[in-house]
C-alpha cells in the first residue's frame, strides 16, 4: 500500500479563525470556523451549492465541562492524500482513496487548556469527519452523555428514512420531506420482535435525501467501534438534523479514556444518485484489514434450511413443549413434531442439490437444541452451540457434506441472549472448526441481555468485533443478523462477510411485507455501510402456495428476486427459495448458478433513491466448481447485470460500451413476460439469447414490480453461427 504525502501545510496560528479547504477535484469545499462563544462549526458546499450550514460540533459529558464551547485553535494541519489498496473482496479490485484532510487543534483555555482534535477529510464525493483525544493530562477517562453534531440543511429536503431505533433497524422505509417524518406512526406494530422508537422526530442512519435543486445527500458515519450507534434528531423549523447515541442500561451514551476518537460523521453528496452508489467514502474511511493472512476467506452463495421455517413448512424446533432447560432437559426423550426441518436426511437433499448445483455451503438453521422456547422469556441460557438435536448427526453430515465438497455454515441464533453467547462462543467455535464448518449466520433476535442494553449501544457494538476477532483466531466467516447496522468495518475484518440489519426478504413470508420500492431505496441506505444477507432468489412468489389461507407474497416479480443479486452487491448470496421450486423452474435458476459474487469491475448505470437501480458488474477472474465437481478457471470477461424498478413499470437502459470491444458475447436476459406484475403476475418470465457487443445498447422492460437480470459471456464459435444479433 502506497501513501503519498503530496503536500503538507502546517499552520500554527492562533488568530485563524476561518479555514476553508477543496477535495481534490473541487467539487466540494468545507469551512471550519470557531464563532464568538469558541464553538467549532463546520459548513460544506457542492460547487457553489451549500449543502450543510454553518452547523454546531462537540460532545457532552457527564459530570465535567463539555465539549462543545470555550475553544481556540491551537495549530491547522492540512494534506493531501492521493493512494489505493484492494479488498479482499468487493465491488472493484482497486480502491482509490484521495482526499484532502484538515485536522484542527482545539484547546479551551478555562478547562485546563484541555485538547479536542477535528480531523475532516473531504473527499471528491463526500466529507467524512471525527473527534479526536491526545493523551494529555488533563483528560483521562470521560462519560459522553450524548454528542451533538448537528448537520444543517438548506431545506426541507425528501428523505428516505426509517424511525430512529436503536434496537432494529427491520424498517419499511418512509418517503416524506424532513418536516413530515413521524417516526411512530407507519409501521404495524408486533412483526418486529424488539422495537423501541425514541421519538416522533428521530431518524436512523444511513439518511437518504434530495433536495428540492437535485442534490443528493446522505448522512451516515463510519468505522463504529467502542462508541454507540448515531440517529438522528430532526428540528423541522429549522432543518437541523442533531446526532443522538444509543443509550446504555443506565442511560450513558459512551466511556471513552484518552487517547481515543469517535466514529467518521460523513455527508455524501452529488448531483447525481449513481455517485452515491459508487462512493467508496465510508470503506476508505475504515482501517485496512488487521487479519494479515486472508486466504480463507472466501465469497459464497449458499443454500440452506431457512426459508422452508419461514414459510411454516417446517420448524426450527424440535418437539412441541415449552419448558425446556439447558443441561437438563433430556432431549432424546421428547416427542418430534414430526415437522422438524433440520433433520439429517434433509440436510442431505441439500447437501446433494447444492453440490449438483455448485453452490458452496448449506446453511442448517434448528439443528442445536433449545428451539422449543426461545423467544420472548428474557431467558438467559437459551442455546449452546454445540448439542444437536437427536435427529441432526452432525458427524455424519460432515462425512457426507466433505464427500460432494460443500460447506456446512453453523448457525447460531444468541436470542439475545450476548452474555450466554460470549460464555460459550470458544468452545461454539472449537465445536465448528471440529465438524468442519467455517462460516457462521449468526443472530440477535430478542431484548439484549445484560438487560437494559440495546443492539446498538456501545456494549453492543464491542460486541460484534469482539465476536469477529474471535472468530478470525478461528478462521471462520460471519453474518451476523440483527445487529447494529454496518459501517465499513468489514474492511478492516473481512471474515464479516455480510450481516442482515435491515428489513430481509423474510419479511414478505410471514408479514405486510417489503413495498416494491424497498429494494430501490436499501443500495442508498443500508448497503452503504456493507454488504446485507437480504436472501434474495425466491420463484414461489405467493405464501397461498404453501396453504390456500395465506395472504403473504414477496412484492416483486420472479425476474426481479434475479436481479437482486446484481443489484444488491453482497460476497455472501443465497439462493433462499426451495430446492424444489429450484428445480420447477431450471431455466431461470440458471441465472442464480451463473452470477458471481465478487467482483473486478462495477458500473452504476442508472439510479433513482425510491425508483430504480440497473448495475453492470464484471465478475472477478476465479476457480469455481463446475457440475462435474471439478475446478476451473472462469474467464474475467463475464458481465451481469441487474435492473429493478419499484411499482412502476419503466424500461430500464443498459449501454454495453464497458465490453470489450474485440469480442462479441451471448448475452441470456431474463426479464418479465408483457404481462408480468408483482401483484397480479408475479411468476411471469421470459428468457432470450442474443448477440451484443460494446455498440449495444439494452433495452429492458421492467413490469411493475419487476426487473431484469442478464449475464454476458463471450459468444463461443457456435453461438456466433446460431444466435441472432440484439435489436430493439
Ligand atoms: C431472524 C433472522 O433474520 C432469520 O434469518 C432467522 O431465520 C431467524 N431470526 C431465526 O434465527
Ligand atoms: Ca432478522
Amino acid at each position: 500500500m502506497k501513501n503519498t504525502l503530496l503536500l503538507s501545510i502546517l499552520l500554527v496560528s492562533i488568530s485563524v479563525h476561518a479555514q476553508t479547504v477543496q477535495s481534490p477535484g473541487k467539487k466540494l469545499s468545507l469551512t471550519f470556523s470557531l464563532n464568538a462563544e469558541g464553538e467549532p462549526t463546520y459548513a460544506l458546499a457542492f460547487g457553489k451549492k451549500p449543502v450543510i450550514l454553518p452547523s454546531k460540533m462537540g460532545i457532552e459529558l457527564k459530570e465535567q465541562p463539555s465539549f462543545l464551547k470555550g475553544f481556540s485553535i491551537a495549530k491547522v494541519e492540512s494534506s493531501l492524500v492521493d493512494d489505493s489498496w484492494e479488498p479482499v473482496w468487493g465491488e472493484v479490485k482497486r480502491i482509490r482513496n484521495h482526499y484532502r484532510e484538515l485536522k484542527v487543534t482545539l484547546r479551551q483555555a478555562e478547562i485546563k487548556n484541555r485538547a479536542m482534535q477535528i480531523t475532516f477529510r473531504l473527499f471528491d464525493d463526500g466529507l467524512g469527519f471525527r473527534y479526536e483525544f491526545a493523551a494529555q493530562e488533563n483528560l483521562n477517562y470521560f462519560t459522553a452523555t450524548d454528542e451533538k453534531t448537528e448537520f444543517h440543511l438548506t431545506g426541507d429536503h425528501k428523505a428516505f428514512w426509517i424511525p430512529g431505533d436503536f434496537d432494529t433497524n427491520e424498517y419499511a422505509y418512509n418517503e416524506t420531506k424532513l418536516s413530515e417524518v413521524d417516526a411512530r406512526e407507519g409501521q404495524k406494530a408486533g412483526e418486529i420482535f424488539s422495537r423501541s422508537v425514541i421519538g416522533t422526530d428521530f431518524v436512523q442512519t444511513p439518511l437518504m435525501m434530495k433536495s428540492a435543486d437535485g442534490l443528493y445527500i446522505n448522512i451516515f458515519e463510519a468505522a463504529v467501534v467502542n462508541y454507540p450507534a448515531m440517529c438522528l434528531h430532526i428540528d423541522k423549523k429549522t432543518y437541523t438534523l442533531t446526532s443522538t447515541l444509543a443509550p446504555d442500561a443506565v442511560g450513558n451514551k459512551a466511556y471513552m479514556q484518552a487517547p481515543c476518537r469517535t466514529p467518521w460523521r460523513t455527508v455524501m453528496v452529488s448531483d447525481k444518485a449513481a455517485d452515491i452508489l459508487a462512493s467508496k467514502m465510508i470503506l476508505n474511511l475504515n482501517e485496512p484489514s488487521k487479519i494479515e493472512d486472508v486466504s480463507w476467506i472466501k465469497p459464497m452463495k449458499y443454500v440452506g434450511i431457512w426459508w422452508e421455517m419461514h414459510v411454516g413448512k417446517s420448524s426450527w424446533n424440535y418437539a412441541d413443549v415449552s419448558n425446556v432447560r439447558l443441561g437438563e432437559t433430556d432431549w432424546k426423550s421428547l416427542k418430534p413434531n414430526g415437522h422438524h426441518g433440520a433433520t439429517t436426511a434433509r440436510t442431505k437433499v441439500y447437501i446433494d442439490f447444492a453440490a449438483k448445483h455448485g453452490f458452496d455451503g448449506v446453511l442448517v438453521e434448528g439443528w442445536n437444541v433449545g428451539w422449543e422456547d426461545w423467544f420472548g422469556q428474557w431467558k438467559e441460557e437459551v442455546f449452546d452451540f454445540v448439542t444437536p438435536y437427536p435427529d441432526f448427526d452432525v458427524d455424519e453430515l460432515q462425512k457426507y457434506a466433505a464427500s460432494k465438497g460443500v460447506k456446512l455454515i453453523m448457525h447460531h441464533e444468541t436470542s439475545a441472549s450476548v452474555t450466554n453467547y460470549e460464555r460459550r462462543m470458544d468452545e461454539a467455535f472449537r465445536f465448528m472448526k471440529d465438524h468442519g464448518y467455517d462460516a457462521v449466520k449468526t443472530g440477535y433476535v430478542g431484548k439484549i441481555i445484560p438487560r437494559g442494553e440495546q443492539h446498538d449501544g456501545q456494549w453492543m457494538t464491542n460486541h460484534y468485533v469482539r465476536v469477529v476477532e474471535k472468530a478470525a483466531k478461528y478462521k471462520i466467516m460471519v453474518n451476523p443478523h440483527e445487529p447494529v447496522r454496518p459501517t465499513g468495518l468489514q474492511r478492516t475484518y473481512p471474515n464479516w462477510l455480510a450481516c442482515e440489519a435491515a428489513r430481509g426478504n423474510e419479511f414478505n413470508a410471514w408479514s405486510v411485507g417489503n413495498k416494491p420500492d424497498h429494494e430501490t431505496i436499501l443500495p442508498f441506505t443500508r448497503l452503504l455501510g456493507g454488504p446485507m444477507d437480504y436472501t434474495p432468489g425466491i420463484f414461489e412468489i405467493k405464501m397461498s402456495f404453501y396453504d390456500k389461507t395465506k395472504k403473504e407474497q414477496v412484492h416483486t416479480t420472479l425476474a426481479k428476486q434475479l436481479a437482486l443479486y446484481v443489484t444488491m452487491y453482497s460476497p455472501l448470496q443465497m439462493a433462499a427459495d426451495l430446492p424444489e421450486n429450484y428445480e420447477a423452474r431450471p431455466d431461470a435458476f440458471q441465472f442464480i448458478k451463473d452470477v458471481a459474487v465478487d467482483w473486478d469491475d462495477t458500473r452504476i448505470l442508472e439510479a433513482e433513491p425510491g425508483d430504480y437501480v440497473t448495475v453492470a458488474r464484471r465478475a472477478k477472474s476465479e476457480e469455481r466448481r463446475a457440475e462435474n465437481g471439478e475446478r476451473r478457471a472462469e474467464s474475467a470477461q463475464k458481465w451481469f447485470i441487474g435492473a429493478i424498478t419499484d411499482e412502476n413499470s419503466r424500461t430500464a437502459t443498459a449501454s454495453l460500451s464497458f465490453l470489450d470491444p474485440k469480442r462479441t458475447y451471448t448475452a441470456t436476459i431474463y426479464r418479465d413476460a408483457a404481462i408480468a406484475h408483482w401483484e397480479k403476475n408475479p411468476m411471469a418470465y421470459t428468457i432470450e439469447r442474443v448477440l451484443v457487443d460494446s455498440k449495444s445498447a439494452l433495452k429492458l422492460r421492467l413490469a411493475p414490480g419487476g426487473g431484469a437480470a442478464v449475464s454476458l459471456i463471450p459468444s463461443t464459435q457456435s453461438e456466433v453461427q446460431q444466435l441472432k444479433k440484439y435489436s430493439n
